[in-house]
C-alpha cells in the first residue's frame, strides 16, 4: 500500500519535472541565425622575427609543397593538398587567411626556409602559432617541425629536425615536445621526448602553442597564453640527453667457479644410525582383525552347478567337459571369501631418504653483476639549450580529417614578442569565434531550468530514500513479524521520522515549483556571455561561419 502511494507519488513528481522544466535540449529548429559582426583583416608586423608568417599573400613562393615519398614507406608519398584560404569553419576574423591541409587519410608535407639560421645557443629559441581544427579530428597531427640548418633535398620524414612541438590525436590527444640533440662522442642523434606533456584543446576555436627554450636549459610550453608546462631539459626529456658515465661491461662474464647459492646442504652432517631409509611407506596393520563373516575355505569363484554338458559334445575331439566358473554365490552374504589379508597402514616409523640439512653458503659471493666500465660515448652537456640551428620551418602530417589550419607563426627567440602577438593576433581572433559560436548555439535559458530540475533531482532522491526505509521496515515486519521490527526500532523510527520531514520538503518544494513554473514561462534571457572554453568543444563542430549564417542557412544542426 504504501510502495504504491510512494511510485505514485515519484510518478507524477517526475511527469510534472517535464512539464515544468521542457525539454531543454529542443532547438528553435528554422529560426535565422543570428549575425555576428566580425573584424576583418589587417596585416600584423612582427620586425626581428626569424620567422612571421600570417599567410595573407598565399603559399608561393615561400612555401613549399613536398612531394617526396616518405622514407620509412616508399609507397606512400606526400600527396595532401594544400591550401592558403579564408577560413570557413567559425571565422572570427573576415579575410584571415591560413595554411589549410586539404586531404582526408593523406600525408601532408610543406615547408618554409628561413631568411637566415636561428641559432639556439645565441639567446635561446620561441616557437609560437595557432591551430584551428576546422573539421574537428579524430586522427591526425597538427605539430610543426623545426627544420635542422642547412636544409637538403625534397622535405620528408627523413629531412632532420631540431624541435617536433604540437598537438597530435589518434585517440588521445597529447602535445608532443620532442628535440633532437648529438652525441658529441658518437655523432648520434637521439630524440628527447618531453615526459607528462599537457594534453591540447580539440575543439574547431583557433587555439595558440607556445614553446620557449631559454638559456639557463628550461622550457615552458603555453596553450592560449597560459603556461602549462616548464621543466628542465636535462630532467623533464626521456631518455635523458646526459648518457650515464658508467655502464655495464659487455666484454665481462660470470666465472665458472662463481658461487651463487645462498645456502648448500651442510657437509658436516651425518645421516643418523636410527634413520631407516629402507623402511616402507605403508605396513600391515597388525590391530586388524579378521571379520567373524569371513569364509576363509571358500573360493571366490565356483564351478556353475547348473550348467550341463552339451549333447553333442564329443570328448575325443573336443576335450574334457567343464562346466563354467561363476562367482560363488555363498561369498554374497559374507564378508569375504579366500584367504584373509591385513589391510595396508601409514608406516610410523617410515623416514624416507635423508638428506642434510642447508647451511648459509660460506663461500656465497651474491648475485653476479658484469663490472661496470667507463662509458666509452659518454659526455656531459650542461649547454642543452644549444641546440642545432634552425633552418626552416615544416609541417609533415598524416590527417584523417581535411581542413586542419596553421596560422600566425612566430619564431625567434623573445617571449615578449610571442606574448604581443597573442593578445594583438590571436585573442581579438578567439574572443570573436567565440562570440560567433555563441550566437550560432543559443543556449536554452540553462540556470532557471537547472535550478528547477536540480531541486527535483533532490526531491527525487529523497523520496526515493524515504521509500526505500520504509519498505525495508514492513519487510521485517511481514517475514519475521512484530517482534523482529520493534528490534529494527532505531531504522523504523528513522523512517517515520524521515517520511514526515519528506512531507513538509514535498510541501515546501511544491510551492517553490509553482514560483519556477510561472518564472521559466516568461521569456528566456538572450545568452549574455561567450561560453567558456570547455563549452565550446562539444559544440564547436556544428557552428558555422557568420557568412554562412549571413546567406540564411540554418546553422543550428544539433547532434
Ligand atoms: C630560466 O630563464 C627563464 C627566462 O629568463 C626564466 O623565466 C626562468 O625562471 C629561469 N629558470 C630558472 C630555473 O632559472
Amino acid at each position: 500500500m504504501t510502495e504504491m502511494l510512494g511510485t505514485l507519488l515519484l510518478l507524477s513528481l517526475a511527469l510534472q519535472a517535464r512539464r515544468v522544466c521542457g525539454d531543454d535540449t529542443a532547438a528553435p529548429a528554422d529560426e535565422p541565425a543570428p549575425k555576428v559582426a566580425i573584424p576583418a583583416f589587417t596585416p600584423y608586423s612582427v620586425p626581428g622575427a626569424a620567422l612571421w608568417e600570417q599567410f595573407a599573400g598565399g603559399l608561393e613562393p615561400a612555401w613549399k609543397r613536398s612531394l617526396a615519398t616518405k622514407a620509412d614507406k616508399a609507397e606512400n608519398r606526400y600527396d595532401g593538398e594544400w591550401a592558403a584560404e579564408d577560413v570557413a569553419e567559425l571565422a572570427g576574423v573576415a579575410g584571415d587567411k591560413a595554411l589549410v591541409a586539404k586531404s582526408e587519410a593523406r600525408h601532408h608535407a610543406i615547408s618554409t626556409q628561413l631568411g637566415q639560421p636561428l641559432d639556439p645557443a645565441q639567446g635561446g629559441l620561441v616557437l609560437q602559432y595557432e591551430v584551428k581544427l576546422q573539421n574537428k579530428l579524430s586522427c591526425g597531427g597538427a605539430y610543426v617541425k623545426l627544420l635542422t640548418a642547412p636544409l637538403r633535398g625534397e622535405f620528408s620524414d627523413a629531412t632532420p629536425y631540431t624541435v617536433m612541438f604540437g598537438p597530435d590525436k589518434c585517440g588521445e590527444a597529447k602535445m608532443h615536445l620532442i628535440f633532437r640533440h648529438r652525441n658529441p662522442v658518437s655523432g648520434e642523434y637521439t630524440e628527447h621526448h618531453l615526459m607528462q606533456p599537457p594534453v591540447p584543446p580539440t575543439d574547431s576555436m583557433s587555439h595558440l602553442y607556445t614553446l620557449a627554450v631559454f638559456t639557463n636549459n628550461t622550457f615552458s610550453v603555453a596553450i592560449d597564453g597560459t603556461e602549462r608546462r616548464t621543466g628542465s631539459l636535462l630532467d623533464d626529456f626521456e631518455p635523458p640527453v646526459n648518457p650515464p658515465k658508467e655502464i655495464d661491461d659487455p666484454d665481462d662474464t660470470k666465472p665458472a667457479d662463481w658461487e651463487d647459492d645462498a645456502s648448500i646442504p651442510d657437509p658436516d652432517a651425518e645421516k643418523p644410525d636410527d634413520w631407516d631409509e629402507d623402511a616402507p611407506l605403508m605396513v600391515p596393520d597388525e590391530d586388524a582383525v579378521m571379520p567373524k563373516g569371513w569364509l576363509v575355505d571358500e573360493p571366490l569363484m565356483v564351478e556353475d552347478p547348473s550348467a550341463e554338458k552339451p549333447a553333442d559334445w564329443d570328448d575325443d575331439e573336443d576335450g574334457d567337459w567343464a562346466a563354467p566358473m561363476v562367482p560363488n554365490p555363498r561369498c554374497e552374504s559374507a564378508d569375504g571369501c579366500g584367504p584373509w589379508e591385513r589391510p595396508q597402514k601409514r608406516n610410523p616409523g617410515y623416514k624416507g631418504k635423508w638428506a642434510p640439512p642447508l647451511i648459509d653458503n660460506p663461500r656465497y659471493k651474491g648475485e653476479w653483476a658484469p663490472r661496470r666500465i667507463d662509458n666509452p660515448v659518454y659526455f656531459e652537456d650542461r649547454e642543452l639549450y644549444r641546440l642545432s640551428a634552425v633552418g626552416g620551418v615544416g609541417f609533415e602530417l598524416w590527417t584523417m580529417q581535411s581542413g586542419i589550419t596553421f596560422d600566425n607563426i612566430y619564431l625567434g627567440d623573445s617571449v615578449a614578442t610571442a606574448a604581443q602577438i597573442a593578445d594583438d593576433v590571436w585573442k581579438p581572433k578567439h574572443d570573436s569565434e567565440l562570440a560567433v559560436h555563441a550566437a550560432l548555439n543559443p543556449k536554452p535559458p540553462a540556470k532557471a531550468a537547472s535550478a528547477a530540475s536540480g531541486v527535483l533531482e533532490q526531491l527525487r532522491a529523497r523520496f526515493a530514500e524515504i521509500f526505500t526505509s520504509i519498505h525495508s521496515f514492513y519487510s521485517v515486519l511481514r517475514e519475521a513479524g512484530p517482534a523482529a521490527a520493534l528490534r529494527e526500532e532505531a531504522r523504523g523510527a528513522a523512517a517515520s521520522a524521515m517520511a514526515a520531514v519528506g512531507l513538509a520538503w514535498l510541501a515546501w518544494n511544491v510551492l517553490l515549483l509553482a514560483r519556477l513554473a510561472i518564472g521559466t514561462g516568461a521569456a528566456a534571457p538572450a545568452r549574455a556571455h561567450p561560453p567558456a572554453a570547455g563549452d565550446s568543444d562539444a559544440d564547436a563542430a556544428t557552428a558555422s561561419s557568420t557568412a554562412r549564417a549571413g546567406a540564411g542557412k540554418t546553422a543550428t544542426k544539433r547532434k
